[in-house]
């Protein structure tokens, strides 16, 4: 395994095709172990991890703290409905009160953009060694589903060597809400960077033009793109285009949530122009699996009949592969020399 060198994970875009590999041969040892009953391996032995998400969570959290237990960490856990952020605490004040009380790796997940790296970088300037790991913020980032995504079509590419290679000239389709995923901003960095060619689709409301040029260059701050040669990236409108000659199709949800004004004209028109069906599929090559973060609204990205339909669709498999995507991160943590 190559060397480790970031103290927090916030963002796929500095990561190297080495870290890549790293994350994901960690992975795949660890999908291959059993961790049945008090099963569990000391990497995180005696350090405290803390799950501060002020957003809610289903799968990330719950899988980020799995993760934590099967290396022994111990693992503290925050709600923020019954927390003091309701007597005006602020993000750091909270997150130093879980310092306060010995964490050494906290993963954040925040509705607004930067949070996580404001908190790194406040911890720097405090000079705690702690290690900040970006469980979603805002519109920018979620590095984690970015890799266990990435991880999880490896798999489904090559089972036996789920390698950034396995994704090198493969055709994968983002359907959706791209304005507003922090999932497919992740996914566009890591995808590209294994050498896999984008298809980004759904309607101009959702899908500015401008994402045709995302990787062109670094986000604000960051030097230099450790990816030499990365996949391309186009648009479409029509699915039933996109998805000619397509390997993958990934689909994300509609984040009601985030959108200011209203962007679709209905939510049947949306499924006609945009949802995943049988029918639709059937306009592929061959038959290709079907890919969605998580929550999925069932009628809308995707119809309910594909959402159970095992044998197409991956999403139990996403969940399945969080865990030892998680537990890989926090391990390469914890294994880094910042972190001592
Ligand atoms: N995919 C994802 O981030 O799901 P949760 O919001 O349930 O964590």
């Amino acid at each position: 395994m190559s060397k480790w060198n970031h103290r927090h994970i916030l963002d796929l875009s500095a990561f190297s095709l080495e870290d890549y590999t790293s994350v994901l041969e960690l992975a795949n040892r660890f999908k291959s172990m059993p961790f049945t009953g008090a099963r569990k391996l000391p990497a995180l032995q005696g350090r405290l991890v803390a799950t501060l998400f002020f957003e809610p969570s289903t799968r990330t959290r719950s899988s980020f703290e799995l993760a934590a237990k099967r290396l022994s960490a111990d693992v503290q856990s925050f709600s923020p409905k019954n927390s003091s952020l309701n007597k005006g605490e602020s993000p750091l004040d909270t997150a130093l009160t879980y310092v306060a009380m010995g964490a050494d790796v906290l993963i954040v997940r925040h509705s607004s953009t930067g949070v996580p790296g404001q908190l790194a970088r406040s911890f720097e300037h405090r000079e705690k060694k702690i290690a900040i790991l970006n469980g979603g913020d805002g519109l920018h980032s979620h590095p984690s589903q970015g890799l266990l995504d990435l991880f999880t079509l490896a798999k489904f590419f090559n089972p036996k060597n789920p390698l950034p290679k396995a994704l090198k000239g493969k055709k994968i389709v983002i359907v959706g809400d791209i304005l507003h995923s922090r999932v497919a901003r992740s996914n566009i960095w890591a995808l590209t960077a294994c050498g896999a060619d984008l298809v980004l689709c759904g309607p101009p409301s959702l899908l500015p033009e401008q994402f045709s040029n995302f990787v062109d260059k670094p986000p604000t701050g960051q030097k230099f793109d450790p990816i030499k040669q990365r996949g391309s990236i186009s648009i479409s409108r029509s699915l039933d285009d996109a998805l000619k000659g397509a390997d993958a199709v990934m689909t994300l949800r509609l984040q009601k949530e985030r959108m200011s004004e209203n962007l679709l004209t209905s939510l049947d028109r949306y499924h006609i122009d945009y949802g995943i069906t049988h029918e639709r599929l059937k306009c592929c090559e061959k038959q290709i699996p079907v890919l969605h973060p998580g929550p999925v609204n069932r009628g809308i990205e995707m119809s309910g009949a594909i959402l159970d339909d095992q044998s197409i669709c991956l999403v139990e498999e996403q969940v399945c592969n969080g865990i030892p995507i998680r537990m890989a991160l926090l391990y390469l943590l914890a294994a880094s020399e910042s972190f001592e």
